[in-house]
């Protein structure tokens, strides 16, 4: 962990929770104000339809929120689709762009996803940015190769200044339980640090580099402690406060 880069720990529910869920969210801030003051960022990434009302109980507690996808306009005729300006209007300070299974279900694109990431820049957000390999691009031994690739085009051409989020993702342990051998993890993510610094010089060294990808409370330790891992992009295990909460802890 580079001890510069305050690291960011953020729940992903996915489509998952209706208002009942944000039980959970009041007992998360209840232990993060009875405990020791959390070493990371907390971020929840509710369904869109819950962000105001899990503002009004997350922000007391120094719980920050975002968004799980937003368009790459501002606004205008996209029915059903939601703008960064109305995420940030909500309370967002975030959104995930480019999560695979959005490049998988939806067909998103790189080049698409740094539209996406340009849009939320525009907007006063910060863009959490999606990359990782299939099981068959591991096992072809071109991992490194595919997520230096989605980098670099997923990154606007124009990016300067405001904070982006890297989130090292590989596919196959989405959801799976598994998750790759710490060497991987070292290797990828030294990848990304280079690949970042190589174009954007101290800009990218600055960068936060999230892991994602079944991190359990049980994993969190191991994980959090790799050099260049600068948080977690945590989804299944996000959902329940003691879970999450044992994650936070973990740094
Ligand atoms: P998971 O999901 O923690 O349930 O594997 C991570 C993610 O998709 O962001």
């Amino acid at each position: 962990m580079t001890t510069a880069i305050t690291p960011l720990i953020a729940g992903n529910w996915k489509m998952n929770g209706t208002s009942v869920a944000l039980a959970e969210v009041g007992r998360l801030a209840e232990r993060l104000r009875a405990g020791a003051p959390p070493r990371a960022t907390v971020l929840i990434c509710p369904p869109a339809t819950l962000l105001a009302d899990l503002n009004r109980i997350a922000a007391p507690a120094g719980i920050v929120s975002g968004g799980q996808d937003c368009h790459p306009a501002l606004s205008g005729a996209h029915t059903g689709d939601i703008s960064a300006p109305m995420l940030a209007d909500l309370g967002a300070q975030y959104v995930i762009v480019g999560h695979s299974e959005r490049r998988a279900d939806h067909g998103e694109t790189s080049a698409l996803v740094a539209d996406k990431a340009r849009a939320a820049l525009a907007s006063g957000l910060v863009p959490i940015i999606c990359v990782g390999e299939t099981e068959a691009e591991r096992r072809a031994g071109q991992a490194v190769a595919v997520v230096t690739a989605q980098l670099a085009a997923s990154i606007p051409e124009d990016w300067a200044g405001h904070s982006i989020v890297i989130a090292y993702e590989p596919v196959w342990a989405i959801g799976t339980g598994l998750t790759p051998t710490t060497q991987d993890i070292i290797d990828m993510h030294r990848a990304v640090r280079m690949t970042l610094e190589a174009r954007f010089g101290a800009r990218g060294a600055g960068v936060r580099i999230l892991y994602g990808g079944s991190m359990k409370p049980a994993n969190a330790r191991e994980i959090l402690a790799i050099e260049h891992v600068n948080g977690g992009l945590v989804g299944g295990a996000s959902l329940l406060a003691s879970d999450f909460y044992a994650i936070i802890s973990a740094l």
